[in-house]
């Protein structure tokens, strides 16, 4: 195998990334947009943002398998995600590992999941080699969601196989190093699926303070995030996270962890035990 590629290397998966493959000596190209922030890791670091095809084709020339991280949230993110799938195929990649979302399709209810679809099949209709990873929620982003001691959403009472960041690294890894990953699909998920009221259970646990699940009607939600002064794409993506949930498209678990970096998925207990 050649030169592996990184992108989003200054972001919590790609750098975890980035950091997995120093330690096991494997060459690559970390793919940044603030170079001042690139991880300090032994590998040639190249300037490029999604959307900038001349920058981005410079960035991938001569890398074989590149990750393709999803961007960040944006009005226009498929436009991004095909400006990368264009120049990684114009600079001769061989095969992209993009991280998408579980249950990706045009219609699913998550709305940024619907970006992700549009995703897959560009990278479908190219000339390259593609393993996708159709990541859940991250478990670490959970805790986070968890105001004044509440979890608030329109989840009803929906299970979410939710995955920790380090799993999903650990995924990626293999799938970037092992050839037999190509043209592959996966779930990446946690061990377990839960609903938010045994994830606010966990959480509360964990940080000796009691946080409950505060089930909110859509409507509700919507007002209660009004106030963020997000555009209404923005906020129909915080709100439809719980509605996913809800409508049960993040309750599947997969063997996917174990089967592909030979241990056990990270629990939400283990997780938080961690931090
Ligand atoms: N499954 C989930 O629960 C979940 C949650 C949040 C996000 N996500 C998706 O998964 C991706 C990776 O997760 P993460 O935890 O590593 O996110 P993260 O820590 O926010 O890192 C995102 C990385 O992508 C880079 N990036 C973002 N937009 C870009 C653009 N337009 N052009 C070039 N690089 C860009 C960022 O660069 P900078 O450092 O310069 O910003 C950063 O390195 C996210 O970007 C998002 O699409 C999934």
């Amino acid at each position: 195998m050649g030169l592996i590629g990184i992108t989003g290397a200054t972001g919590a998966v790609g750098g975890r990334v980035a950091r997995r493959l120093a330690a096991a000596g494997v060459a690559q190209r970390l793919v940044v947009r603030d170079p001042s922030r690139a991880p300090d890791l032994p590998a040639d670091v190249r300037v490029a943002r999604y959307g900038d095809g001349g920058a981005l084709r410079h960035a991938f020339d001569g890398v074989d398998v590149l990750l393709l991280v999803s961007a960040s949230e944006d009005a226009d993110r498929v436009a991004l995600h095909r400006s990368a799938v264009e120049a990684a195929a114009e600079a001769g990649v061989r095969r992209v590992v993009y991280t998408s979302f579980q249950s990706a399709a045009p219609d699913c209810t998550f709305t940024f999941g619907r970006d992700h679809a549009a995703t897959e099949e560009l990278l479908a209709a190219s000339r390259l080699e593609t393993t996708v990873l159709r990541n859940s929620f991250y478990l670490n982003v959970l805790p986070e969601f968890v105001v004044d001691g509440a979890l608030r959403g329109p989840a009803g009472s929906g299970r979410v196989a939710a995955v920790a960041r380090d799993d999903v690294a650990d995924v990626a890894v293999a799938a970037l190093l092992d050839e037999e990953h190509s043209g592959r699909t996966y779930d990446v998920t946690g061990p377990q699926a839960l609903t938010l009221a045994e994830v606010a259970a966990e959480i509360g646990r964990a940080t000796g303070g009691e946080v409950t699940y505060v089930e909110e009607t859509v409507e509700e939600a919507y007002a209660s995030r009004a106030s963020s002064g997000a555009p209404r794409w923005e906020v129909d993506g915080w709100v439809s996270t719980y509605t996913a949930i809800a409508n049960g498209e993040l309750e599947a678990v997969s063997d996917v962890v174990p089967r592909l970096t030979g241990r056990p998925a990270t629990s939400l207990r283990e997780l938080l035990a961690r931090r």
